[in-house]
């Protein structure tokens, strides 16, 4: 039998690419988003409960109906800059929102929950590359929600039973590898689609924020995932849950690094356009390098990233930004 899975923010960039594989890989998704931010173009023939998750009757209600036997969650909000000047707003989305799911999934008796955490739980390392084990201290708004729904997770767990893979994402990027959906924020705040829109003269220079770091060229560096990757991960910690795994919180990248330079020069190499910079001062909440270890996610679930290099990155972004790309050919 098909396990049907309720997928929070379904509608967004990583939540919909999760969709269409689980569909792909035997599933039943069935996305529940508030499409503040999420597209419902981008799940296709998925359904789609239009609710929000801090409303426990309405996530109680959709588990019950489509009989869900697990919940990956997506839906939160999610910019580091914006949660520094609005930081109700991600207590309430994202802690509210995380209160809302674990009710409504006690009052349908689901205990197998995928959650999307993040890197920026761990503030400013202390260590590179950045082990599951070392400090968590974030030094922004969007860190600490996240953080304290990781807790309220174990919290739950040692209370009412409920097991969970925490997904600690480092930097998000790339699009649907067969080109069916790529990365739709707005505002864009992030790297690499500035970058290409940059190349491609859709817009000014792209700023570089900071070029004074403690870094080999002066700039921020991070570790970019392909969210093909990203989703393909959370279909194996599903099966890890449903297999009766314990729970787990593990980092997803690639375990390499590259700077706001390196990225620059990888764009003008896959779009052979030129990209425009301005240098500027550094962006608050920047922590200067954020790198993955890889191993707890590769030794417990047999994740290892495989798209996550920047040229396939870039190659599959490229297109949603007014360039020539080239997709994968359907299988
Ligand atoms: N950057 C620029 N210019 C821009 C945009 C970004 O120089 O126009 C730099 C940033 O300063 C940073 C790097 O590029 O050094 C990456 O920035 P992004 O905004 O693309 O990504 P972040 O690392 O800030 O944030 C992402 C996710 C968050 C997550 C975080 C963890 O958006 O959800 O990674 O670090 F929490």
């Amino acid at each position: 039998m098909r396990s049907t899975v309720l997928v929070t923010g379904g509608a967004g960039f990583i939540g919909s690419q999760a969709c269409r594989l689980l569909a792909e890989q035997g599933w039943s998704p069935v996305a529940f988003d508030n499409l503040s931010t999420g597209h419902r173009d981008a799940l296709g023939e998925i359904p789609l409960v239009r609710g929000d998750v801090r409303d426990a009757p309405a996530v109680a209600a959709a588990l019950d109906r489509y009989d869900a036997s697990a919940i990956i969650h997506f839906a939160a909000k999610a910019y580091v800059g914006e949660s520094v000047v609005q930081p109700a707003d991600y207590w309430d989305n994202n802690v509210g929102g995380m209160i809302g799911l674990l009710a409504g999934a006690r009052a349908a008796g689901v205990t197998r929950i995928v959650f999307s955490s993040t890197c920026a739980t761990y503030g400013v390392p202390g260590r590179l590359p950045i082990r599951e084990n070392d400090l968590q201290r974030p030094i922004n708004p969007y860190g600490h929600t996240k953080l304290a729904c990781e807790q309220m997770l174990r919290d739950h767990e040692v209370a009412y039973g409920t097991r969970h893979v925490a997904l600690r994402y480092f930097n998000a990027a790339g699009a649907d590898p067969w080109g069916r959906m790529g990365e739709r924020h707005e505002p864009e705040t992030h790297l690499i689609p500035l970058a290409l829109r940059a190349a491609s003269g859709q817009s000014g220079p792209l700023r570089i924020f900071g070029t004074d770091y403690d870094t080999p060229d002066g700039t921020c560096i991070r570790d970019y995932i392909h969210v093909h990757d990203l989703a393909r991960a959370h279909l194996l910690a599903l099966r890890h849950l449903e297999e009766e795994g314990e729970s787990l919180a593990l980092n997803l990248g690639s375990g390499r690094g590259s700077s706001v330079r390196d990225i620059v020069a990888a764009v003008e190499t896959v779009t052979g356009r030129a990209v425009p910079v301005i240098e500027e001062a550094r962006r608050p909440g920047d922590p200067p390098v954020l790198t993955a270890d890889p191993t707890r996610a590769a030794e417990s679930l047999g994740f290892r990233a495989e798209m996550s290099d920047l040229a396939t990155i870039l190659r599959h972004a490229a297109p949603w930004f007014g360039h020539e790309g080239r997709h994968e050919q359907a299988a």
